[in-house]
């Protein structure tokens, strides 16, 4: 195999499957790469950019974002964190945005994502995770990602966002065609509308204040740069509807969906696990590790830097595969093994740390283990029953991968 053998921007490479032979070879031969540009992918402007997939080096560059921008970098009209520029959605919210003002917004939401505030969620999140089992038991099979995996996290964001249950069919449909690169113009339809959504049900939160987080994005103030009080604009308000709805729902679909599937493939795993609950943490580790939801996420270098004896020229794009990290050699002893005992666990699945952990990180991991907690409880045996269908994403450039669907079978423990 060869370098040139190697295009990340193909589509066809992730949707759930990683391309695991790809950054093997990396790892070993060019850590810190310069992928040229792809002549048939116009996403990537005509520009190459940097591949890192070496853990420490990820983990290095999540924690230095003076150096590696979530926003932007000289001489570049707009960033933020796809392979792909964008420009209108650049310092609106808090992932594509950096250190101070980043920290100034993510301490507006911080409070309602804490242990605390997810203990509180998990009552609520048990209720309806046995409910939606309910849902399909007795036919002894389902189709995972609808009945199950996406639609927890959905209704749980939509419980923290404080969306009430009428509008919440909408918004589901919103945040799927956001993703969804079938249609552009639906895509551009869908944004239109959950911003224009979000914007109302902002006012709404403003006027009739409720127990819930974004009351208090809407209702909160942050200071400036200058240290004077502001409130968050209509379009950041918008805009962070949109990263809460979205993020926190398309990746904890893609864990539960694809650590089913590591489940199938290692029956010894899931059946130790089900025997010994107190292994949840970290076979929820391990899932998060195994299915590596956000493939990359990508900087912009503020200077010129050298890394591995590669110089970073300022402006670059610098792409971090936490996919990559996850399956380093010199971190994880026998990374390709699906482990649900692996310790220490220290992945990448939510980055590698610094300004931008991910803020959701608890709430994904609650989430994870009391499906699987709930799963176990009433079925076994489980089964792929048709065809699966993976998921890409052209226009995030590869960001997420996962599933569309995945039917499965099982037997209930009461047969
Ligand atoms: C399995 C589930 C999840 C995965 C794999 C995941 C992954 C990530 C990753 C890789 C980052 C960027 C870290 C960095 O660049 O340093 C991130 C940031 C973020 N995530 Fe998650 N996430 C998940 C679930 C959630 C949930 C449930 C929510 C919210 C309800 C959420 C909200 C966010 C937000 C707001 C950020 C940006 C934080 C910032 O910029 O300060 N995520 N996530």
């Amino acid at each position: 195999m060869q370098l040139e053998d190697i295009d990340l921007s193909k589509l066809a490479s992730f949707g759930g499957d990683m391309p695991d032979h790809w950054f093997t070879f990396l790892r070993e031969e060019a850590p810190v790469w310069f992928h040229p540009p792809v002549d048939d992918c116009p996403e990537l402007g005509g520009e190459g950019f940097w591949v890192f997939s070496k853990y420490d080096d990820i983990r290095s560059a999540n924690r230095d974002s003076r150096t590696f921008s979530a926003e932007t970098g000289p001489g570049r009209t707009g960033g933020g964190i796809m392979l792909r520029d964008v420009d209108q959605a650049l310092g609106s919210n808090m992932i594509m945005t950096d250190p101070p003002k980043q920290q100034r917004m993510r301490q507006l939401v911080n409070i309602g994502f804490s242990p605390r505030a997810v203990r509180r969620l998990e009552h609520y999140t048990r209720a309806l995770t046995r409910e939606r089992i309910d849902g399909f038991l007795a036919r002894g099979e389902c189709e995972l990602v609808s009945e199950l995996a996406a639609e927890v996290p959905l209704q749980v964001i939509a419980e923290i966002l404080g969306v009430p249950a009428s509008d919440r069919e909408k918004v589901f449909t919103w945040t799927n065609k956001a993703l969804d690169d079938s249609d552009d113009d639906d895509r551009m339809n869908a944004y239109i509308q959950m911003y224009a959504y979000a914007s109302e049900l902002g006012q709404e939160k403003k006027d009739r204040p409720t127990d819930d987080i974004f009351s208090r994005v809407v209702a909160a103030e942050i200071p400036d740069e200058n240290g004077t009080p502001v409130r968050l604009n209509e379009f950041e308000i918008a805009s962070f509807f949109q990263l809460i709805a979205t993020g926190g729902s398309e990746t904890t679909r893609n864990a539960i969906t694809g650590g089913l599937l590591a489940f199938i493939d290692h029956p010894d795993q899931l059946e130790r696990l089900r025997s010994d609950r107190a292994l949840l943490p970290k076979a929820t580790d391990e899932i998060l590790r195994w299915t590596s939801p956000v493939n990359y996420f990508r900087r912009t270098a503020t200077r010129d830097v050298v890394v591995r004896d590669q110089t970073i020229r300022a402006g670059d794009k610098v792409s971090l595969w936490h996919c990559s990290g996850n399956r380093d050699e010199d971190v994880f002893r026998d990374p390709f093994r699906f482990d649900i005992t692996r310790s220490p666990n220290d992945h990448l699945a939510f980055g590698g740390g610094g300004a931008h952990y991910c803020l959701g990180a608890n709430l994904a991991k609650m989430e994870i283990e009391i499906v699987y907690d709930e799963m176990l409880n009433r079925m076994t045996e489980f089964e792929v029953a048709g065809e699966i269908e993976r998921f890409y994403t052209s226009w995030y450039l590869n960001v997420f991968g996962g599933y569309q669907r995945l039917p499965i079978r099982f037997r209930t423990l009461s047969d």
